[in-house]
């Protein structure tokens, strides 16, 4: 496998990017395993892999990946399969059907199998349970590439267009409006670990997991929880939503509408918030439910940077897993 010693820096005179040697062969299964030092490499990686995309173009030359889809996925998928295509590798897509996990075949038994023929597992499955057991079984590197509780690589690479943005997310206020979900859960970690500000609106009875909450506060993440979009906006850098209904909790969906209705990101909430405020969602959008068009068209809207660098953070998070 093509090793990466040294990343060479973006600009003159930044001192060369050296991967924390904690990153090599390991899984990312959360951001509450990664350290402050090594989610800021992955955050400079990415931006280096997408100033110089050819220099990249078979670092991972050889190197397969498995990609197991529990769930639908455009995102996810299509940046993880062109990311590894890109650095020179090829994917092994699999289907929930096909692999059976857990049903068709024990998920060690899938873990353990697979890694005598790849070299990564990216697994989006319905419970994170799945990927952990994944992990513990796996003798490479799994990615968790969203299940109902976290969805790493979303957050790593939404933190990179906030850099890009604002230059600096150690001052950056990201406010929350919607479900304290999946999506919640990996921004909230990051915050606590980048210094960046979360304040999170959610109705009552859809607040982040407590337990989420508190490993964030412990390590002296300012995240803050309140039922009150309007409070939660006011002089926000960013407004960031989720759909209501996640995947696999399309049975409350109706109940849903009722109680997140007055969490719809729209214009009157943008005003709330200040000319400053940028816009977020990790997509795929339900356009008219928790936000309108006019706001995911606006010029305020980051929604396509966001999928742009989904692209380059998965390339950075194979370069430092894997190469
Ligand atoms: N919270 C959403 C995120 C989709 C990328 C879901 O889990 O369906």
């Amino acid at each position: 496998m093509h090793q990466l010693k040294i990343v060479p820096p973006t600009e003159k005179n930044l001192p060369p990017l050296v991967r924390p040697p904690s990153l090599a062969h390991r899984h990312l299964i959360s951001l509450h395993d990664l350290t402050p030092e090594e989610i800021d490499f992955l955050l400079k990686l990415a931006q280096e892999v997408k100033a110089k995309p050819a220099h990249y173009k078979s670092a991972l030359e050889g190197t397969t990946l498995a990609m197991i889809l529990e769930k639908p996925s455009l995102h996810t998928r299509a940046t993880f399969e062109l990311a590894i295509r890109q650095l020179g590798g090829q994917v092994l897509t699999l289907g929930w059907e096909e692999v059976g996990l857990g049903k068709r075949e024990a998920v060690k038994d899938v873990a353990r199998t697979l890694s005598q023929w790849v070299d990564a597992i990216l697994a989006r499955v319905q419970s994170h349970q799945t990927v952990l057991e994944l992990a513990e079984h796996a003798t490479v590197p799994v990615i968790n590439g969203l299940t109902d509780f976290e969805h790493p690589c979303q957050a790593l690479s939404d933190y990179l267009t906030l850099l890009e943005s604002k230059g600096n997310l150690a001052n950056v206020t990201l406010a929350w409006v919607g479900d304290g979900n999946n999506v919640a859960h990996s921004l909230i970690y990051a915050a606590a670990r980048l210094g960046a500000h979360m304040r999170i609106a959610t109705p009552p009875g859809y607040e982040p997991d407590r337990s989420v909450m508190a490993d964030a506060k412990r390590e002296g993440g300012d995240v803050t929880l309140m039922h009150d979009p309007a409070e939660a906006v006011a002089g926000a850098d960013v407004v960031y939503t989720d759909v209501w209904t996640s995947m696999g909790m399309e049975h409350e969906a109706e109940a849903r509408q009722e109680v997140f209705r007055p969490y719809q990101v729209n214009c009157p909430m943008m005003r709330l918030a200040g000319p400053q405020a940028l816009f977020m969602h990790c997509q795929p959008a339900r356009r008219g439910e928790e936000v309108t068009d006019e706001v995911m068209d606006s010029p305020r809207s980051l929604v396509y940077q966001q999928a742009a660098n989904r692209l380059h953070m998965q390339k950075a998070i194979f370069l430092a897993l894997l190469s």
